[in-house]
């Protein structure tokens, strides 16, 4: 199959404020699993992740900590870095709006903008987050706060530039219209009309003097760039647009999928793509709006003794189960909870109980009736082969279609109803009773529908859980290329031959104690 059609993803870039908890990481996590399960189907993915390093915000913070504000982001780069390499993130670039490559382009973008007439010069006089480095009316705020974190706003006034958003409004909800999707899911769409464009969309403002740690615009230096328009431009920068060499730009732009979480939808489904236009460029085919991983007590926060770190997760119980359960625990349309009695469960439950038992089953057969030999298919013996091999293909194009809409806790979903119907076929076809009743057709069927279907499982799983998809091939003995390729699912195979599954059977994941274990989390919870 091997397309080899580019397609090119990305994640926000962070700010550097601190460590990364579960939430911040979720959106990588995701990314990081489109972009396995885009190569897995031949496609040239390109992932791009990186950091937001200027501000206002950035610019106290470094100096609350007597750095440099470079020093400071110079840190968190590498602290970002680390956290992507303990979670094996298969980036292709990080790019930090620092950087050279990045910072020259803005200013000439901004001084496009300019001669086009897209940027005028005006007074700014509005209430202002500076944790957020947003400017709000009066009717945006909730409580006289601030809508997006929920702190103090103060009055602020400044001469400064403004990009003319009013010129591009009808543009842009053309486009909504005429581009299904662009936005996923469907319903962010009506938010962003009726909350931001129907009540009439202000001209943004691009420009900022009240600190220096930024982007100077060119032709004026005492003002700085305001953080969103800097910020957003390197999805275009990090592929070297309007550079000597943008050839990475000329193969991969438009983005495929660009990943955001709901509190930067608007800068991304409005501001976005009106710049784009106004460079002349084409939109992303499709921006993903995911919700957030809150805690039962609502935001995770320090003050709270709330927040959950990956790294705490992954040493425990390793990369796999803590990846499984951020992909499984948001849905679509809403928040998804972490509690420690959560993860324990899904951890027992989805990943010993229902996924590890039946691999340790299925070799532990094949040893014990087969000496680890696999039989060959005999076709359909039982009365539920039929069955299986029909569930397993539909499972893989209902997990297909999940993927397209990008739903990952339900794409899982859809792979463990193949998991639960193997658990469900074992007890049906008691092969321990075919065994003894010397039924041998029988019982090779059995051996052979479970060994298929796990092979389905194991490549569905890939992008999701590298190591764990690894350990099941090796156990099968299907260590061949070919039996773990994208195309190798496209139906039921019935040529497996020459497989020796492992003498012994290694548990995937070992069951916890409950009680033990969430007191632990509950424990790293609160020193963390
Ligand atoms: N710097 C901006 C993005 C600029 S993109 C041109 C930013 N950075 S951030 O570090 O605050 O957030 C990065 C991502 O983490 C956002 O998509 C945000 O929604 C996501 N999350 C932060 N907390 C989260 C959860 N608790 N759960 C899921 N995602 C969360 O915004």
């Amino acid at each position: 199959m091997a397309t080899k059609e580019p397609f090119y993803i990305t994640t926000p870039i962070y700010y550097p404020s601190g460590k990364f908890h579960i939430g911040t990481a979720y959106t990588t996590v995701i990314a990081d699993a489109l972009k396995r399960y885009k190569s897995l189907q031949g496609y040239d993915s390109y992932l791009l992740t990186g950091l937001d390093e200027h501000g206002q915000k950035i610019e106290n913070i470094a100096k609350s900590q007597g750095k440099k504000p470079q020093e400071f982001v110079d840190e968190m780069a590498m602290e970002a870095k680390k956290i992507w390499s303990i979670m094996n993130i298969e980036y292709d670039d990080f790019i930090r709006t620092t950087e050279e490559r990045h910072i020259k382009i803005v200013q000439d973008i901004f001084d496009y903008f300019m001669e086009k007439g897209d940027i005028y010069k005006g007074e700014y006089e509005g209430l202002y987050c500076t944790p957020c480095e947003t400017f709000f009316t009066e009717t945006q705020l909730v409580n006289g706060k601030c809508p997006d974190c929920g702190r103090e706003v103060h009055e602020m006034k400044e001469e400064a530039y403004f990009f003319n958003m009013k010129k591009y409004a009808q543009k842009l909800l053309d486009y909504y219209d005429t581009h299904p999707d662009f936005i996923k899911p469907e319903y962010r769409k009506s938010e962003m009309i009726n909350n931001f464009i129907k009540p009439g969309l202000e001209d943004l403002c691009v420009s900022r003097t009240s600190f220096e740690w930024g982007i100077p615009v060119r032709k004026d230096p005492k003002h700085i760039v305001y953080v969103w328009l800097d910020a957003l431009t390197n999805y275009l920068t990090a592929l070297g647009y309007g550079s000597k060499d943008d050839s990475l730009f000329k193969r991969y732009w438009p983005p495929a999928v660009q990943i955001v979480g709901k509190d930067i939808a608007r800068f991304h489904l409005i501001y976005w793509p009106i710049f784009l236009m106004a460079l002349g460029l084409e939109i992303p085919k499709t921006i993903l709006v995911h919700n957030w991983i809150v805690m039962k007590d609502g935001k995770m926060s320090k003050s709270k003794g709330n927040v959950i770190f990956p790294e705490m997760l992954i040493e425990k119980y390793g990369l796999d189960a803590t990846k499984y359960f951020l992909l499984k625990a948001v849905p679509v349309s809403q928040d998804g909870i972490f509690s420690p009695e959560e993860f324990v469960e899904r951890f027992n439950i989805d990943l010993c109980n229902d996924l590890g038992n039946l691999v340790n089953r299925t070799v532990g057969m094949i040893n014990k009736y087969y000496n680890g030999k696999l039989p060959n298919y005999i076709g359909q013996v039982n009365e539920q082969d039929k069955e299986i091999e029909l569930i397993i293909v539909k499972q893989k194009l209902e997990f297909e279609e999940k993927m397209e809409e990008l739903q990952f806790s339900n794409a899982l979903t859809e792979i463990w109803e193949i998991i639960s119907r193997c658990n469900k076929y074992i007890d049906e076809t008691a092969p321990w009773i075919l065994s003894k009743e010397g039924e041998r057709k029988k019982l090779s069927s059995v051996m052979y529908h479970l060994v298929e279907s796990l092979r389905f499982v194991a490549v569905l799983l890939q992008p999701f859980m590298h190591e764990t998809a690894n350990s099941i091939f090796e156990q099968l003995g299907l260590t061949k290329f070919e039996y773990k390729t994208w195309e190798s699912i496209e139906r039921f195979c019935n040529n497996i031959e020459n497989v020796t599954v492992t003498p012994v059977g290694k548990p995937l994941f070992v069951r916890l104690n409950k009680e033990e274990e969430i007191e632990y989390i509950k424990n790293q919870m609160k020193k963390a």
